[in-house]
């Protein structure tokens, strides 16, 4: 049931390898890339609890030592105190510049971790063992890493290529139900994005596929990391249509940070209602029909998740407090706001293009 995404980057190409397993494996896959037995492994205490100890055994399994730093979970991680503290501990433990570091956990681990691998002796070689939804269909793929600042998320970071990514879709298992469909809010924008046909399949799968169905699960993860690795190949450093991957996020980032990157609303959560208000905005602006918004509506709603403003507990700014919340997006460019918008599901494209009335009156709308 195992699948292999190849990402060809030239002399950084590298396979993500997805399915139920890979974690036992781990040391046999991990092996061919060593030039000593010996690994680092970093990780947080939520994903430690369940992972870390099956890890070390696999790769104890295949000959390889390991040495484990564990970081409180959560986003604060992604600072420079746990940036100096891992690269400090790294050089403790002596890792050096043919070693390997393995990245066990989510978005937060896996960005920190490539970041400090991106760093570490002018650069080291890193595995990502992505343990969230969220991180197996994107955050592991495609090289951003990074730390947040006061100043605002993934403000300091590199493009770093992993050098192998294992995805193995058992330890969904060990996710809460929440997080599972957060992380299936970055699934649904693939088929939004560029692939109507994998939209109709997640329509009719989504349902299994949440109850814990394998073979959907690898099938939703294989086909949303191959369009990933498709367009980081064609843009790997952001200059056009890596865009792309932002469908949702210029809403989604207003909104994450509107309620303070709190559990009022988990990222994945905020990119899907605002794949669903991105849907609406190019309807009302013509570019696609007015049932393509419904639809996308009509799938979150299916899968029991958040699709409207409405769906998130508390109070929210006003329409105008937004706008300048979506104005401080790294997409911004010569203080243009950037949208990823629709002619249809499956055809979305780019553009500066977008009158601020037709927003302002699209939250408005929205939060009345
Ligand atoms: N998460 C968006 C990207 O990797 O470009």
């Amino acid at each position: 049931m195992q699948q292999t995404v190849h990402v060809p980057l030239g002399d950084r190409a590298y396979d993500v390898r997805i399915g139920p397993g890979l974690l036992s494996d781990a040391g046999t896959l991990i092996a061919p890339l060593l030039h000593r037995p010996r690994v680092a492994i970093l990780t947080d205490d939520t994903v430690a609890t369940h992972h870390l100890v099956p890890l070390q055994d696999a790769l104890r399994a295949a000959g390889i030592d390991s040495t484990a730093l564990t970081l409180p979970a959560g986003e604060a991680t992604k600072s420079w105190p746990h940036l100096t503290r891992t690269v400090e501990w790294m050089l403790s433990e002596k890792i050096e510049r043919r070693d390997i570091l393995i990245a066990l956990g989510g978005g937060v681990i896996g960005d920190l971790g490539g970041f400090a691998a991106a760093i570490l002796r002018r650069g080291i070689r890193f595995v990502q063992i992505p343990t969230s939804l969220l991180a197996q269909v994107d955050s592991s793929v495609g090289g951003k890493t990074g730390i947040n600042t006061p100043h605002g998320k993934n403000l300091v970071g590199a493009f770093h290529q992993p050098a192998l990514v294992l995805a193995d879709t058992d330890v969904l298992a060990t996710l809460t139900p929440r997080d599972f469909l957060a992380g299936y809010g970055e699934v649904v924008k693939y088929g939004l994005l560029g692939d109507a046909d994998f939209f109709a399949w997640l329509e009719i799968n989504g349902p299994a596929l949440a109850r814990g169905d394998t073979a959907a699960r690898v099938e939703a993860v294989a086909r949303s990391v191959q369009m990933k690795a498709d367009i980081v190949v064609r843009d790997e450093t952001e200059q056009g249509d890596r865009a792309l991957l932002n469908l949702g996020h210029t809403f989604g980032h207003a909104l994450e940070s509107a309620t303070g990157y709190s559990d009022r609303l988990l990222h994945g959560e905020g990119v899907a209602i605002g794949c669903a208000l991105a849907f609406e905005l190019s309807a009302r602006l013509g570019l696609c029909a007015q049932e393509d918004p419904s639809r996308v509506r009509a799938h979150l709603a299916d899968m029991d998740m958040k699709a409207r403003l409405s769906d998130i507990p508390g109070d929210l700014p006003d329409a105008d407090a937004l706008l300048d919340l979506m104005g401080q997006d790294k997409k911004v460019i010569d203080g243009q706001l950037r949208f990823i918008l629709a002619r249809g599901i499956g055809e979305s494209f780019v553009t500066s293009d977008v009158p601020r009335d037709a927003v302002r009156e699209l939250l408005a709308d929205h939060l009345a």
